[in-house]
């Protein structure tokens, strides 16, 4: 007979599991057990702070464990923990989903909640097509998109994401993102063919009226923080209108004012038809969803989307806390402050280290780009040292995270309530980190 137990037999001593019972696919950065986080600080289990500038990967926006935030979550959960979607209403959802019609310009906006930044793609992929009839999806190459099988079909921004997994999904299609620094020029004089590309699509791929969206990360996120350059968002909505596609914005990195404004469609007033949002909205509890055009929304039939978990009840009083936390303690002026200090000091240590290709980033979204200098043309990737980078900083005690293609981007992703003397503090930490890493 089988026997099923809910203890382990750690359960009975003090001592915790070995690392071992996580399995490896967790590929992980450090090695570090926390126990607690303070704002920009997680706190290990020997009592160690290190200053976490990858925000659990652009989640913890309000910072780690924020009082509002905690003490909405608590009030919440000896209420209620799970109240259903489909089965009943309750008033943390009720009043995530009127403020989320509003937090974009205008009045025609609805929402839908769901768990996961992929979960939520997924969400507007399924209204694209449904919404419009039309079958094809086409994304940008280097874009990331999540680990879903439809989501890793959209997903470019390196191998490992979709490599292993084939066959993947169909009718989709990618096509060129403007990587300045990558086609050798500056982003305010960029001659990038994304257009060219574009329209070769239309032509060697899929008719246009058979392309329902458009997916696009306004920011290149695990593509290597890729700030597209002033005309692209603005050309591509006009392209997509012309031929009756939807513009899906995938903010679900760039949202909740990571870019020093809240959506970061905002930077080039651009308006979606989809935008999909996750990491930042709930400061860390499992949260996503889309804001989508009302009539867009109401062609989707009742019963043809949802999912067990979908629009939390505790999860959506974190969001609604967090929303107030961003609001109330100006924390989309807070990232555009820290971004234009932090890119700064950044720009200062491209200038001295010769390894650095290129400093970038829009408001709390910033990285370096590393180089071998004097080969190739002069931009060949260096993930060695990006790597070594990272260990150094870690070992310094600041946790900063790699991005790219070629995986030789250092991305520094603070929380939006860092402080000017902490964004101080990264810079010398930096860099003391190139200088060791023979940057
Ligand atoms: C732009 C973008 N879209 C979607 C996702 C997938 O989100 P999740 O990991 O929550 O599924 C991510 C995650 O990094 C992302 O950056």
């Amino acid at each position: 007979m089988i026997r099923t137990s809910p203890d382990a037999p750690t359960d009975r001593v003090a001592e915790l599991p070995d690392r071992s019972v996580v399995p490896a696919v967790w590929s992980r950065i450090t090695n570090l057990t926390v126990e607690r986080g303070e704002g920009s600080w997680l706190i290990t289990t020997n009592g160690e702070r290190y200053l976490d500038y990858s925000s659990g990967i652009g989640v913890t926006n309000t910072g780690h464990a924020h009082p509002r935030v905690a003490a909405a979550v608590a009030a919440q959960a000896v209420k209620l923990l799970h109240g259903q979607q489909n089965i009943v209403y309750h008033e943390p959802g009720l009043r995530l989903y009127e403020r989320l019609r509003h937090v974009l310009p205008g009045d025609g906006w609805g929402a839908f909640l769901s768990n996961s930044g992929a979960e939520a793609v997924e969400a507007a992929v399924k209204l694209a097509r449904v919404a419009t009839g039309r079958p094809v999806i086409i994304a940008f190459r280097g874009g990331y998109h999540g680990r879903t099988a439809q989501t890793m079909a959209l997903t470019t921004a390196k191998d490992v994401y979709r490599a292993a997994f084939e066959p993947l999904p169909g009718s989709i299609y990618h096509t060129a993102y403007p990587y300045c620094y990558r086609a050798g020029h500056a982003i305010d004089a960029c001659i990038c063919d994304w257009e060219a590309q574009l329209d070769l699509t239309f032509h060697q791929f899929i008719y246009p009226d058979k392309v329902a969206a458009i997916i696009v990360e306004p920011v290149l996120g695990e593509g290597g923080y890729v700030v597209p350059p002033p005309g692209f968002l603005p050309r591509l909505r006009e392209i997509t209108r012309q031929h009756g596609i939807l513009l899906i914005a995938d903010e679900v990195q760039t949202g909740f004012g990571r870019t020093g404004k809240m959506f970061a469609v905002e930077h080039w007033d651009v308006e979606p038809d989809i935008l999909t949002m996750a990491k930042g909205i709930a400061s860390g509890l499992p949260l996503s969803g889309i804001i989508a055009r009302r009539e867009l929304i109401e062609r989707w039939a009742p019963g043809t989307h949802g999912g067990t978990f979908g629009g939390n009840v505790v999860s959506c009083a974190a969001a609604n806390a967090t929303l107030d936390v961003i609001r109330d303690e100006g924390l989309v002026a807070n990232a555009a402050a820290r971004g234009a200090q932090f890119l700064a000091g950044l720009r200062q240590l491209g200038e001295r280290h010769r390894s650095i290709g290129d400093v970038r980033g829009l408001g709390l979204m910033l990285a370096l780009e590393f180089i071998k200098p004097g080969e190739g043309d002069g931009r060949v990737p260096n993930p060695e040292l990006a790597k070594r980078v990272l260990a150094e900083a870690l070992d310094r005690k600041l946790i900063v995270l790699s991005a790219g293609t070629y995986a030789n981007v250092a991305r520094i992703i603070p929380p939006l309530v860092t402080t000017p003397d902490e964004v101080g503090l990264a810079l010398k930490v930096l860099d003391e980190s190139l200088t060791a890493a023979g940057a």
